[in-house]
């Protein structure tokens, strides 16, 4: 097993060298498609699991930010590996001057339980209802409670795409299945 020698690492060198983890696609906006966008989303977590609890992070600055604060509700989409080049245009360019859904070649479904649209293409649309928010650092937290899931009949996890440190991926090889 590694791990007998370490050299001292730099704290943000250390947070730059975690594993990777999902990206997700979060879209906002009201039912008329009046303000809608999408931002892609590193910051994702699950916060507690019964009853489950997920959270984004979105720093001020976005566009997205605005929406979340104006809106209840918001959509995370599990993005395929197909869908990398968009999952890139929508964390690089801003809804301030983009429509992200025509740009990234998305296709706006409303919410089945949301105010805010879910995007056609991703894996699993999961509806969320805001619960709280705080500021933590450089970034804000939406925590947030599951409404409604769709996801697509063929569903496969390791189809999901992965990223960190400028790298995009999918999971490796299932080293071992335990029972829970
Ligand atoms: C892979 C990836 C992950 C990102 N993760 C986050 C994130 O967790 N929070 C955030 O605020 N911005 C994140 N960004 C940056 C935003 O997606 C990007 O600034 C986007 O253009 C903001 O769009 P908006 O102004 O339309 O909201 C990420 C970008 C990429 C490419």
């Amino acid at each position: 097993m590694a791990g007998s020698d370490k050299i001292d690492v730099q704290h943000m060198d250390a947070v730059q060298m975690l594993p990777p983890a999902p990206v997700m696609l979060v879209s906002v906006g009201d039912k008329e498609g009046k303000e809608r966008n999408i931002i892609t989303v590193g910051l994702f977590n699950l916060f507690s699991l019964k009853p489950p609890i997920l959270g984004i992070a979105v720093m001020t600055s976005r566009q997205s930010y605005k929406l979340l604060e104006e809106n209840d509700d918001f959509v995370i989409n599990v993005p395929g590996d197909d869908m990398l080049d968009a999952v890139i245009t929508c964390g690089t360019k801003s809804g301030k001057k983009t429509d992200k859904f025509a740009e990234a070649k998305l296709t706006p479904v409303p919410g089945k339980k949301v105010k805010s649209p879910a995007i056609k293409e991703a894996l699993m649309n999961i509806e969320c209802r805001k619960l709280e928010s705080f500021e933590k650092g450089d970034h804000t937290w939406y925590l947030a409670k599951i409404v409604h899931t769709d996801a697509t009949t063929d569903y496969d996890r390791s189809n999901a795409l992965l990223y960190w440190d400028g790298e995009f991926r999918t999971a490796g090889s299932v080293l071992k299945k335990v029972e829970q």
